[in-house]
């Protein structure tokens, strides 16, 4: 039938210890260098790398036909695969990142208790105080959402992943930025260009937006300096997003309340032009470092050194 979820993803660092420690710390359930959602399950690996990256990307598919499909686009772009009975893998060759389709069961997440609450004429919740301001323990994130890279040349990146693996557009920005998707989530993938490719940020869905504020702000305390950008809302994909910054220097966003798209006949996918209101709906002052990473020279003379 189809593609249908970000499965997991496998990450590159050259700081392994240090930056499991702060994933764990991050909500998701450790086991050795291997991840854990609440809804998603096994979600991230990470492993040495002499920079910062996305090494592997896995989608779950529905069934083996799927598998099929996807060799035969990849092979009409004159991209070689790998195939056994269970997997196709294939790799990216800019961005580096292989990426891995496997028949997977489709998530199925304990619904999320959002509200009650109040608003002019509405008083869904009287006489109680609001179940959010109540809530004590940090909340584990449900699941990865997307994740978002840089490649050193966008338009084959891009070929690659929606003619090649089947990923669908959800919207652009003009000569900045493909949001794409595999599943109902508005996206799943995000490519940037970037004079050399890297790991700019893996996001993470919590319940609702009071979520996404507690979680921050717990990770902020007595570390500062992970803080990056947030609390705001993205224009594209609607989300509400905090963002803050891992040992390796990737960022970490938790998000909620993202845009679904699931029939592709209603959606109007958008080119938008550059602009901070393409970015965000509102929220703090974009960083420098959200346009363009702080260790950019670094990464490039790291990886020229390959
Ligand atoms: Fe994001």
């Amino acid at each position: 039938m189809a593609l249908h979820r970000l499965a997991s993803i496998t990450i590159g660092v050259p700081n392994v210890e240090d930056t499991c420690r702060y994933y764990a710390e991050f909500g998701l359930t450790r086991d050795g260098a291997t991840f854990s959602t609440r809804d998603g399950g096994e979600q991230l690996v990470i492993a040495e790398s002499r920079t910062r990256r996305l090494i592997e990307l896995s989608i779950g598919a529905d069934d083996p036909d799927d598998l099929d499909r996807v060799t035969d686009r990849l092979a009409r772009l004159g991209i070689a695969t790998r195939r056994d009975p269970a997997t196709l893998s294939a790799t990216e060759r800019h961005s580096g990142v292989r990426t891995v389709i496997k028949p997977l069961p489709r998530i199925s997440p304990v619904l999320g208790v959002v509200g009650p609450h109040n608003g002019p004429g509405r008083s869904e919740r009287e006489n109680n105080r609001a179940p959010a301001v109540l809530r004590e323990e940090p909340s584990r994130p449900r699941k990865l959402g997307h994740v978002v890279i840089g490649t050193p040349s966008a338009e084959a990146s891009q070929r690659f992943f929606v003619d090649g693996i089947g990923f669908k557009i959800s919207d652009q920005v003009r000569g900045h930025a493909a949001f794409l998707r595999c599943s109902s989530d508005h996206h799943n993938l995000l490519l940037q260009p970037s004079p050399v490719a890297f790991l700019h940020h893996t996001s993470w869905q919590v319940d609702d937006v009071d979520d996404v504020g507690r979680n921050a702000m717990r990770m902020l305390e007595g570390h500062p300096e992970r803080h990056v950008w947030g609390l705001g809302r993205h224009f594209i994909g609607s989300n509400f997003f905090w963002y803050l910054r891992d040992p390796a220097g990737s960022f970490s966003e938790y998000y909620s309340d993202m845009d679904t798209i699931t029939d592709d006949e209603r959606w109007t996918p958008g080119n938008w032009e550059p602009s901070l209101r393409s970015l965000y709906a509102w929220g703090p002052d974009v960083p420098p470092s959200m346009l363009e990473p702080d260790d950019l020279a670094d990464l490039m003379a790291t990886s020229n050194q390959n």
